[in-house]
């Protein structure tokens, strides 16, 4: 599939077979056997082919009518009868064909999850949030309401978003450029954080490491929240830096338990 996916981005003309080749292409991202990113001996690695495979599928498709709506028919909102005990309420929320959700997902409306996304099993995803290009979202993950989980494809960037295993997002968050935030890590509501935002670990007294390639990463259990550093430039002025204020505990854990009953 990797190599046929490859000579299919290649292309400026399609055939009957090619649009076979993507829709198998597509299921697979569907049921989620082929991912934007996965976790390899305890490395995020980058299919930059799925990616490439999304693209292909965007040039390749037509515009076309769809109910009200008009898009890329390659693309079409996806039919999620017959997937393990997973709510879509109504009013406005979308699961964009090439996206996996897990079974035991909640989307609340509005909410949008686009292509090349992975939401496993549990999470919630909630009113007014984003799932972009190629997110991958972990187990048990809380998005909150309006939080946005950055795509790959605009503006274009090279590694996915990954949000890890039962980490909570709060409100209002953005979390852009291939940023990892790992397990069970806290977002508190507000936090921005892009691939060029220094993050200081208060705990451990230091900025988070930002290496040229890398992606910058949130540390499991951290507990972050919105804050300010002195400009460097001209230190009269604050600007705004999230800090690690504590590593998850019980105050934590209460803080952000869920409502069974909800679910
Ligand atoms: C981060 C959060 C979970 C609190 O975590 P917690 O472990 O209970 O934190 P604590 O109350 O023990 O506070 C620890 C420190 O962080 C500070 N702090 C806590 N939340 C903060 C926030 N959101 N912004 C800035 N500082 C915050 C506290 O003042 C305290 O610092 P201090 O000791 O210097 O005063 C909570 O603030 C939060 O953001 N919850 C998410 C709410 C939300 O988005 N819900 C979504 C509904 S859809």
């Amino acid at each position: 599939m990797k190599n046929k996916i490859q000579n299919l981005y290649e292309k400026q003309e399609f055939a009957k077979e090619d649009f076979d080749l993507f829709y198998e292409f597509r299921s697979a991202l569907n049921n989620g056997t082929i991912r934007a990113a996965e976790k390899i001996d305890g490395n995020w690695i980058t299919n930059d082919w799925v990616k490439k495979g999304i693209l292909a599928g965007f040039r390749m498709g037509k515009i076309v009518k769809m109910g009200s709506f008009i898009d890329k028919e390659t693309f079409p909102v996806q039919d999620l009868t017959n997937r393990g005990n997973i709510r879509l309420v109504p009013g406005g929320s979308a699961v964009r064909e090439g996206a996996f959700v897990a079974s035991n997902v909640i989307m609340m409306p509005p909410m949008y999850i686009n292509v090349g996304a992975y939401v496993d099993e549990g999470s919630m995803i909630d009113s007014h949030a984003l799932v972009g290009t190629c997110a991958q979202i972990g187990k048990n993950v809380h998005v909150s309401a309006a939080s946005q989980i950055g795509g790959v494809l605009e503006p274009i960037g090279a590694n996915p978003v990954i949000i890890e295993d039962n980490v909570f997002i709060g409100g209002n968050c953005g979390i852009y450029e291939g940023v990892i935030v790992q397990e069970r890590a806290i977002i508190a509501a507000g936090v921005i954080i892009t691939s060029g935002t220094p993050i200081f670990d208060a705990v451990n007294n230091y900025y988070i490491p930002k290496e040229p390639g890398k992606p910058v990463v949130i540390p499991k259990n951290a507990v972050v929240v919105s804050g300010t550093r002195p400009l460097r430039s001209n230190p009269d002025f604050s600007i705004y830096c999230p800090i690690i204020i504590k590593y998850r505990d019980f105050a934590s854990d209460s803080a952000v338990s869920m409502e069974e009953e909800l679910r």
